[in-house]
């Protein structure tokens, strides 16, 4: 039987969710430690068996909410009684729950939160911003579920479309079961500083999800050629020691061409991922070439 492929609840932009099932079958058989410089959203981990998980992201906000939600992973009952009571303090609408209306039935939340959501948001930045079940709630209820703060340090993402909804309460408790089993490991550094510190092991496997040189969103703008180039260099330097890596990228998209890594990945084992989710099959449609390079 196939995987169920389980989400992320933090819907995080650019996830590699829906390419999981491609992904996979690239992966080793067996993976001592599945070693994430890039977790983002959590995608991959939740959906890749291993013996044991080092994760990290340079974000340390990103890094704050995996450790909040995952220390609630064995007691998850407490977790949804907190949310609920929140939602209900600062009356938010939960189609879950069947705030306003009938459970289930989905609504168009902005109009209906924004005040609400604002308030939680004032909350939020004037309490020190160290409140992660309420940065929680601002990214669901937040704008395409994004985490953003300004120069000041203020959470500032306008309301969203969606509220706390089924699809929230059935991430959420998938990702609380697959962290209760697997018991990851937090880090926030740079990519080469956490690698730099790892001891590795002869089946443990690195996998790579790095923002895409030639592709946009929020979190590319910190990453340049030099950080591109920082990143095959390391990867050579896994695979001097013999530690198998896979790294996902784009080598063309829409137009632009990535010619560093193209380059470089001539060196390993090239495999296209197809990112039309039509038709799995037919590469030629695409405007993406992404690709997933692995050393084993
Ligand atoms: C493409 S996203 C990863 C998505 C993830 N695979 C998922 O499924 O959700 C790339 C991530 O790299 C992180 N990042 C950017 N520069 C970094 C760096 N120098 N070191 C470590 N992480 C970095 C970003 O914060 C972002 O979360």
């Amino acid at each position: 039987m196939k995987d169920r492929i389980v989400r992320s609840p933090l819907f995080y932009v650019g996830d590699k969710r829906k390419l999981m099932c491609q992904i996979k079958t690239h992966f080793p058989s067996h993976i001592d430690r599945l070693i994430e410089p890039f977790v983002g959203g959590g995608s991959v981990f939740m959906n890749v068996d291993a013996d044991g998980f080092l994760l990290n992201d340079l974000n340390h906000i990103v890094i704050q909410i995996h450790s909040m939600l995952s220390s609630y992973c064995d007691r998850k009952d407490d977790f949804f009684r907190e949310v609920f009571s929140l939602i209900r303090k600062y009356g938010l609408t939960s189609s879950f729950l069947g705030i306003p209306q009938e459970r289930g039935k989905s609504c168009d939340c902005k109009d209906v939160n924004r005040e609400a959501y604002n308030r939680m948001k004032t909350d939020f930045n004037s309490g020190g911003r160290k409140d992660g079940m309420l940065l929680y709630l601002l990214i669901i209820y937040g704008f395409n579920h994004m985490i953003r703060f300004n120069k000041k340090g203020e959470f500032n993402l306008p309301v969203g479309n969606l509220d706390f909804n089924e699809n929230v309460y059935n991430a959420l408790n998938d990702y609380f079961a697959q962290t209760e089993r697997k018991q990851p490991q937090w880090h926030s550094q740079d990519f080469k500083a956490f690698l730099a510190e790892i001891e590795f092991r002869k089946d443990d496997l690195v996998y790579l999800d790095p923002p895409y040189l030639i592709s946009s969103s929020e979190y590319n703008k910190m990453w340049n050629e030099e950080c591109e180039c920082n990143l095959i260099t390391e990867m050579d330097r896994l695979d001097a020691m013999g530690v198998r890596f896979a790294v996902s990228n784009a080598i063309t998209y829409r137009g632009k061409k990535n010619d560093i890594f193209g380059e470089w990945a001539k060196k390993y084992n090239i495999h296209p991922i197809s990112s039309n989710y039509i038709s799995y099959w037919d590469n030629s449609r695409k405007d993406s070439g992404e690709v997933l390079v692995t050393n084993y």
